[in-house]
């Protein structure tokens, strides 16, 4: 089959998403102008450029029900600050649970029974149990096209200023995937789960970075 986005795809459900997957999930923490933390999971999410590392999400549509612009861009549009905590197999449920529209100001730690734990360049708090978290300052925003009149599509882009990698998670000097279980996104409700790595090394390289 083929088909233009813009005509439609004549399948039950869109397979774009199917499509591009699986997607790494930033869980983007932020504050509000009176420090109030929000916490929310974003797929269209990934790393950039790594000298300096730089990372980018994309906020999409609004808040279902609620008819509001989403809460973690209003935040970082406020403050110039995010922090994207890394999720793992073991917090599938809170990442999800933390996807709920609630209205602005509620903080989804709470909603989730999150732990928090303190940053040190910027002031949104980490999800403490998170395998790694990335402090991020916004670097530049990008505004897209939107078929939804409501909602708006925006890339932020934003410099990782500090880093944090929970002990447990470095192995023989490596940030071990097999230990933190990344969670990624895929189409429709499915996700999928790193648990199995291999190595390939590029034509001409001796060892990898
Ligand atoms: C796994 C997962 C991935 C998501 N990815 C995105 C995304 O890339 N962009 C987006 O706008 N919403 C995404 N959402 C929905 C947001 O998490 C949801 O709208 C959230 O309530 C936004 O929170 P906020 O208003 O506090 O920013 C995703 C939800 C889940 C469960």
């Amino acid at each position: 089959m083929r088909y233009r986005p813009a005509d439609g795809h004549g399948l039950p459900h869109d397979p774009f998403k199917a499509i591009v997957a699986p997607r790494p999930i930033g869980w983007i923490s932020t504050v509000d102008e009176e420090g109030r933390a929000n916490l929310a999971p974003y797929s269209f999410f990934n790393a950039v450029a790594d000298r300096p590392p730089v990372v980018m999400y994309s906020t999409t549509g609004r808040k279902l029900g609620l008819d509001e612009r989403k809460d973690s861009l209003a935040n970082i549009r406020r403050t110039g600050e995010f922090v994207v905590n890394l999720t793992s197999w073991d917090l599938r449920e809170q990442m999800n649970a933390t996807s709920a529209h609630l209205p602005h100001g509620e903080d989804e730690f709470l909603a989730a029974g999150l732990e928090k734990a303190p940053s040190v360049e910027v002031a949104p708090p980490r999800v403490a149990a998170a395998p790694a978290a990335l402090e991020c300052r916004l670097l530049q925003e990008v505004a897209l096209p939107c078929w939804d009149e409501t909602g708006e599509n925006v890339v932020v882009f934003g410099e990782v200023v500090h880093i944090h990698i929970r002990d447990d998670m470095i192995v023989d000097g490596r940030f071990d995937l097999t230990r933190s279980r990344p969670l990624a996104r895929c189409g429709y409700q499915d996700y999928a789960v790193v648990e199995r790595l291999f190595q390939m090394r590029r034509p001409g390289q001796g060892g990898g970075r």
